[in-house]
């Protein structure tokens, strides 16, 4: 059996680092991407290999389109595969619509929208050398419905919602599966650059229909899902994982 792989995009903590050691576990070598948490990320590094598995650590900013044909370009040198890419990795400016400036749109924009396109391209070169592969990145209601301070960022993950339904298409004839999992609030250190975190939070834990919030290991088992073979007909969705909570009004 040939040795597969999965990037995770930011994958040092939170929902990234759960799904990279769901992947080990599932028998992976991992590529473990980040930008600022070292640390964070060889942490990640070592729960990966206590798992028996292998698995790379790779700083680079995806935000840059540079930065991330290097990524690429190891991980072709040391594996010279790629069979899963999640692309979860996520930043962005929280302000009210009139105090956004062009500098907080194009930081947004370009690591949450913009490096989905460009890892795309790149993972899509390496995975049709194997016959295939599998693409799911992570978005948020945001993209949806009004959060407040969210403008940038909600605007961010619609364009990487729309992106997921065009690289299903175009990349399908590389049979090539791309999807997507939005969430509701998830208790990440994500949430502490919010200033509206304590009402988030308990908002979410008072009015979530499925009566208590969505948990990190919740969005994992979505994207799970998502990379198995049993969802190979789903094509360009988003399914939200969210207890129910934007069903309301
Ligand atoms: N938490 C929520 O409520 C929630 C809800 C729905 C969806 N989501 C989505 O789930 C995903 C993960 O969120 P999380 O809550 O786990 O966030 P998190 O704990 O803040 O982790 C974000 C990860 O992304 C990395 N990252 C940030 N900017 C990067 C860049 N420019 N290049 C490479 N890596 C970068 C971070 O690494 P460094 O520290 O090294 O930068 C970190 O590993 C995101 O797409 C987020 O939008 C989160």
């Amino acid at each position: 059996m040939t040795q597969k792989v999965a990037l995770i995009t930011g994958s040092s903590r939170g929902i990234g680092k759960a799904t990279a050691i769901r992947l080990a576990k599932e028998g992976y070598d991992i590529v473990i991407n980040y930008a600022r948490s070292k640390k964070g990320a060889l942490e990640t590094a070592q729960e990966i290999e206590a798992l028996g598995r292998q698995a790379l650590v790779i700083k680079a900013n995806v935000g840059d389109v540079e930065k991330i044909k290097k990524m690429f370009q190891e991980i072709n040198e040391v594996y010279g595969r790629l069979d899963i890419f999640v692309n979860n990795a996520a930043s962005g400016v929280q302000r009210p619509v009139m105090e956004l400036e062009e500098s907080h749109w194009d930081w947004t924009m370009n690591i949450n929208s913009k490096a989905l396109l460009f890892c795309a391209q790149e993972a899509a070169k390496l995975m049709e050398k194997n016959g295939g592969g599998k693409i799911v990145s992570i978005s948020s209601l945001g993209a949806i419905r009004y959060l407040e301070n969210y403008t940038a960022v909600g605007v961010s993950k619609a364009a990487l919602e729309a992106l997921t339904r065009y690289l299903a298409v175009e990349l399908a004839e590389k049979s090539i599966i791309v999807n997507a999992v939005s969430g509701g609030a998830v208790d990440t250190e994500a949430l502490k650059h919010f200033p509206n975190r304590d009402e988030l939070l308990a908002e979410a834990k008072e009015k979530t229909p499925a009566g208590k919030m969505v948990e990190i290991e919740d969005m994992v088992n979505a994207v799970m899902f998502l990379l198995s073979d049993e969802s190979n007909m789903i094509r360009g969705q988003t399914i939200i994982v969210d207890g129910g909570i934007s069903l309301l009004v």
